[in-house]
């Protein structure tokens, strides 16, 4: 496809000549006669690259360059100048001009550097869309998750933008079920209509009925005025209904019913009311069984699982783990406004070999804790709760190393718990005073490292 070049130049003549020559090179090229002509032509269909004139009538040549900047940051712009006017042509190109020309324009002078602007642009719209797609890849919603099970999720929740089928969640505590439902949601037509989430598990067998589906004046005592349940309050949204596992069978039915028929009946009322809701079910068990236990019914469970979404436990995408740290870091420097210089190879490394039963939520608070602790300092090894170095193993399996790595973080765990007081510190390890300083020099930890993080003394 031929590139397309706009000319704006209120010299006729020139104009007109620089149009004949592009045009014999295989260009499409479009003709304007001041600034806001150019302009106007170019918000209705863009080009591959702009040749304009600085001194025009109506909008000169720096101001289309600064309004094109924004509407159209990734068209090149060659500016075409007097000699006496070079000042312009340098201003013109520290606003953004990618070169310049100068009258009596050089016509092969003009080809050349029109062919290497149009490449320049090329390559920015390139490098644009990689920039995009990556950026779009490692977060999404504020979902993080570069690994490939999730760019798989994350494909998913984009099908189901222009949809307003019902989502089943599925994946063990701390996953981020509930970041998913909000995505699906804000991701979908959904996205200005309410999103109500319900954790059924929080809710009285005996209330869900009514919390669900509303009441009716006198249904019972207390009930003084109508009440609007939860499906009523997401009507047109999301209704999000989190460990839907907890749901008693009699509620099931309704629930069953509401989906089918579209309708709620408030408690106490014979009357049905029409509801519009998506439904994104989250649970943590697995409904499977549950079925074959005749603990949840079953045609329940296949009109909540139209598309699943399985998320992965944390073990299964530990390459997402840096990128994790990396957002919780950002989220909580900020959120408490502590300075910390970032996590060391070795926190890392430990980090990675976690098992992290607790998934996200479970790394989520060990940095939040770690925030808090290291001020001003790197992450370190004895930040981690669940860290027993020796677990962590670099590449030597002595017993030796294992023991010296043990006694290391022992002694950096007093010592912080004491506040880098050493005779109090000596005492609590039942060893005398000048044997922790030898210690100190075997195990390399600097003898004043209280002046280093005077802050921090772990829980
Ligand atoms: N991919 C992710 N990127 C960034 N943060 C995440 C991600 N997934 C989860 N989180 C965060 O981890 C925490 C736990 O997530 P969430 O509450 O959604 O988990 P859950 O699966 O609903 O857990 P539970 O079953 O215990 O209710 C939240 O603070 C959430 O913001
Ligand atoms: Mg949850």
């Amino acid at each position: 496809m031929s590139k397309s070049i706009l000319i704006a130049e209120d010299e006729t003549v020139l104009r007109q000549s620089l149009a004949e020559l592009l045009t014999d090179e295989g260009y499409e090229v479009h003709q304007a006669g001041d600034g806001k002509e150019a302009y106007d032509l170019i918000l209705k269909r863009p080009v591959d690259l702009v040749l304009s004139d600085i001194r025009m009538p109506q909008m000169d040549g720096i101001e289309l360059l600064a309004k094109l900047q924004q509407a159209a940051p990734q068209t090149p712009v060659i500016i075409v100048t007097a000699y006496g006017t070079v000042e312009s042509a340098v201003a013109a190109m520290r606003s953004g001009a990618h070169d310049y020309l100068l009258k009596p324009v050089n016509f092969e002078d003009v080809l050349l550097k029109v062919e290497r602007a149009i490449e320049f642009g090329d390559l920015a719209r390139t490098r644009q869309v990689i920039t995009e797609q990556l950026a779009s890849q490692s977060t999404f919603h504020n979902l993080v998750g570069e690994a490939q099970n999730m760019a798989k999720l994350f494909e998913t929740v984009k099908k189901l933008a222009t949809v307003k089928t019902s989502v089943l969640i599925v994946g063990e505590s701390g996953t981020g079920k509930e970041l998913f439902a909000r995505a699906v949601h804000y991701n979908g037509i959904t996205r200005d209509k309410p999103f109500v989430a319900v954790n059924c598990g929080a809710i009285p067998d005996s209330l869900i009925e009514s919390e669900l589906f509303g009441y009716r004046r006198g249904a019972f005592t207390g009930a003084i005025r109508d009440k609007k349940g939860y499906f009523e309050a997401a009507h047109h949204g999301t209704l999000f209904l989190d460990e839907i596992s907890t749901l008693p069978l009699s509620v099931q039915s309704s629930l069953l019913r509401a989906l089918e028929q579209r309708v709620v009946v408030p408690v106490g009322d014979t009357q049905p009311r029409p509801v519009d809701v998506r439904i994104v079910a989250a649970s943590n068990q697995d409904l499977k069984k549950m079925v074959d236990a005749g603990e949840f019914r079953e045609d329940l469970l296949y009109r909540l699982d139209v598309v699943k979404l399985e998320l992965p436990p944390l073990r299964q995408r530990k390459e997402d783990i840096p990128a994790l740290v990396h957002h919780f870091l950002q989220k909580y420097t900020k959120e408490m406004n502590k300075r910390v210089l970032g996590v060391t190879n070795d926190a890392m490394r430990a980090m990675l070999a976690h098992e992290w039963r607790g998934n996200i939520r479970e790394l989520e608070n060990v940095i939040e804790r770690a925030v808090i602790f290291a001020e001003d300092r790197h992450i370190e090894t004895e930040d981690m709760p669940f860290a027993i170095p020796g677990l962590v193993h670099d590449d030597s399996e002595s017993l030796k190393e294992a023991m010296r790595q043990f006694e290391r973080h022992h002694i950096l765990y007093s010592l912080r718990r004491h506040e880098y007081d050493k005779a109090e510190t000596a005492r609590h390890l039942d060893i005398g005073v000048s044997s922790l300083y030898r210690k100190l020099d075997e195990l390399d930890i600097p003898k004043n490292m209280q002046e280093q993080d005077p802050a921090e003394v772990p829980a």
